[in-house]
């Protein structure tokens, strides 16, 4: 499967979404869906039983993009709900919760509705202290969730590890499954329904609500676009959402050494962790443990946060023996902790957006499906306020200003001097920047010696693109467009490819 990264995920090695060819020339549709992620897809299946007609276009092929790289919990909020009751009331962080539960239902219907073979499972889920002070949130949360009439039971400590996590509060019945397996089987489904397929076709603007891509335009009467981060919006929703990467490193463990569980801590950020048990032909399970996260582009070696993640698991479970997977993926998080789903303010048209997902993406993405689906076909849906892109950040005001400073700094890139002062001094399979008068131009050397120029600056608002060791891509610490090493958009918002350097080169 093509893919946005150079690592590969548990879940896309050992599943593949089918591939389809581009869109060929102009068509039309009730709804145009762009992005063929969880988002998207699930948009379209919900569309379609709706009697709409659907056409998904997806910039390089359902399932490639962050979808495959999360770890694929259905968990609470990891903004927590007692900080969502703080800026939204307790009737919004009942809105979150009852949104969370029905997103899930959802999942688990669609499953087996549709046959869908994906591991998914109902599970207990545990929030734990990252450090013995952290008691409080624990404390804080239990009461929130009293009130909420959520199932979580606190207890002196998880059952069944080898560590002492201390006081935890377990959410009864979360879930997961095998993000990609589930894709997979969206897509059959979508097809079976009618919906229309086209991979490798870039959307490029959005008027009115017709689509306009690089392979021809989609006339439609709505459009939602399910892309991580829209590319539609250049300035409204992206000031609103900060682009972090998270890395999760899946160790072997003997089967049946852990019960499937899901865990994760209270630290900023947190550490994340699921059992895969999947039927597959192997004789042992995947731990996987996620965390230690950042702003996109704004780490250029990350490679120790993968040693960091496995010796926190070592520490933790003596039964994790070597390293099987090691990748990262970006996730978009809002300033105030609740996602943005429904009507885009920068348009005036049937133009809907998901986004700001955070580490929750399978929940909030189908309950941003479920949202969109409802304002299509006009009906009413008690998340719309909560969810409301339109929003001000006002209840995240210090997160807001803090995130905008941190990318007004990055502009600041333009002033310094290059990374490197030759080509000389990339290594094979390295990139770097540097310097040629006011220009800053993004090197790339291949294994063969190949140099590759391009301009630094990123389409979307201008910022540096910096290049990620771990990942072979130049990613902008701005608001996370990610392209690979000849330029080509892997992440958005960016909806245009990084330029020519300038004056042709040897
Ligand atoms: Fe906005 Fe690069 S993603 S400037």
């Amino acid at each position: 499967m093509l893919s946005n990264a150079a690592t590969v995920s548990l879940w896309t090695d050992t599943a593949q979404v089918p591939s389809f060819p581009p869109l060929d020339g102009d068509t039309s549709a009730d709804v145009c869906v762009v992005g063929g992620g969880i988002a998207g897809l699930t948009s379209a299946y919900l569309l379609l039983k709706e009697g709409k007609s659907v056409v998904l276009v997806e910039a390089l092929q359902p399932g490639a993009g962050e979808t495959g790289r999360t770890t694929a919990h259905f968990m609470p909020p990891d903004e927590r709900y007692f900080e969502v009751a703080k800026r939204f009331g307790d009737a919004g962080a009942a809105q979150m919760r009852d949104s969370f539960e029905r997103a899930t239902a959802l999942v688990e219907s669609i499953v087996e509705t549709e046959r869908i073979e994906c591991d998914f499972s109902r599970l207990d889920g545990y929030l734990v202290p990252a450090a013995p002070g952290d008691s409080e949130i624990i404390d804080r949360e239990h009461a929130c969730t009293q009130r909420l009439g959520a199932a979580v039971t606190r207890l002196l400590r998880v059952p069944g590890l080898d560590w002492d996590t201390g006081p935890a509060l377990c959410f009864h019945n979360q879930a997961q499954f095998h993000p990609v397996k589930y894709l997979a089987g969206l897509v059959r489904a979508i097809g079976r329904l009618g919906g229309r397929i086209y991979g490798d076709t870039r959307a490029r603007d959005v008027e009115g609500a017709d689509v306009i891509t690089e392979k021809g335009r989609v006339s439609a009467s709505a459009v939602v676009v399910a892309t991580n981060t829209p590319f539609n919006n250049r300035f409204v929703l992206h000031t609103k959402v900060a682009p972090y990467h998270s890395y999760v490193v899946g160790l072997k463990v003997p089967r049946g050494a852990l019960e499937p569980f899901l865990l994760w801590d209270t630290g900023d950020p947190y550490y994340y962790v699921r059992l895969d048990n999947q039927r597959a032909p192997r004789p042992f399970d995947i731990l996987v443990v996620g965390g230690q996260d950042h702003k996109t582009g704004q780490e250029s070696t990350p490679q120790h946060r993968w040693d960091e993640i496995e010796a926190w698991t070592r520490a933790r479970f003596p039964q994790a023996e070597e390293v099987m997977y090691r990748w990262s993926g970006e996730v978009m998080e809002p300033a105030d902790g609740v996602a943005y789903m429904g009507r885009n303010p920068a348009d005036r048209g049937n133009v809907f957006v998901i986004t700001g997902d955070s580490g929750t993406g399978m929940t909030h993405c189908t309950a941003g499906a479920m949202l969109v689906t409802d304002l299509i076909v006009g009906r009413a849906n008690p998340w719309v306020s909560l969810y409301d892109p339109g929003r001000t950040p006002l209840r995240g005001l210090g997160e807001f200003a803090k995130e905008q400073a941190n990318v007004a700094a990055q502009y600041t890139d333009w002033l310094q001097g290059g990374e490197v002062t030759s080509p000389d001094r990339i290594p094979p399979g390295e990139g770097a920047l540097i310097r040629e008068g006011l220009k800053l131009v993004a090197v790339h050397r291949a294994e063969d010696g190949k140099l590759t120029f391009l301009s630094a600056a990123c389409p979307h608002m201008g910022c540096a693109v910096h290049w990620n060791t771990a990942e072979k891509s130049w990613d902008c610490p701005c608001h996370g467009s990610r392209f690979d090493v000849a330029g080509n958009v892997l992440h958005g918002p960016s909806n245009a490819p990084l330029g020519p350097a300038g004056p042709k080169r040897e």
